[in-house]
């Protein structure tokens, strides 16, 4: 299977939604939160995943100053574990990069062993727990990544 990665268009926001909604049951954004990510180009950054030209994962990070948080990241069950996420996350770490960022942040549900565990090997650390972040009372862990320069700004 391969897959290719692309700017998110206006176009595929109700995709994204229907996307969302299954990916995320208990914490799914509304589809105006999508729009309202979109129409911020300057600080956001979102793309999808597409496979024989459906998209089956996306994913997005803010920047702002030299701070970047990743906004979120799916991928429907039946494409997981074929490095969709990890190519995905890269290519948000290196658009923070190219923003100026120095350090990402992200929260990840205390539940979700997998998300947390594809955060620890790009070097993310826990540096807080926020109590019942979430709608169904699931802690969330805040993880932090320290980013190293961009090649060619040192
Ligand atoms: C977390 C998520 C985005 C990862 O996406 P993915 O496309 O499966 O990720 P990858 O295929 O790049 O795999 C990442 C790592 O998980 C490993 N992995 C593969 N299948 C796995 C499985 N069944 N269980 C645990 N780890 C697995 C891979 O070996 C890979 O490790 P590597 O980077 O050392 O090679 C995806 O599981 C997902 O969308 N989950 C539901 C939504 C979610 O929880 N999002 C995160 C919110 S914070």
């Amino acid at each position: 299977m391969s897959f290719t990665l692309r700017g998110l268009a206006f176009e595929d926001i109700e995709t994204i939604g229907r996307l969302e909604n299954e990916l995320f049951p208990t914490d799914a954004w509304p589809l105006e939160m999508f729009y309202t990510e979109f129409f911020q180009p300057d600080t956001r950054r979102y793309i999808v995943a597409e496979v024989d030209g459906a998209a089956v994962g996306y994913a997005g990070v803010m920047v702002i100053d030299t701070t970047a948080d990743i906004q979120t990241i799916g991928v429907l069950p039946r494409f997981e574990g074929q490095g969709i996420g990890r190519a995905m996350l890269t290519e948000l770490l290196d658009e923070a990069r190219r923003r100026g960022a120095e350090t990402v942040i992200l929260e990840v549900r205390a539940d979700n062993p997998r998300a947390q565990q594809l955060y620890a090997r790009f070097g993310f650390e826990q540096i807080h727990t926020r109590r019942k972040y979430y709608r169904d009372g699931v802690d969330a862990w805040v993880m932090r990544l320290v980013l190293a320069p961009a090649e060619g700004t040192a």
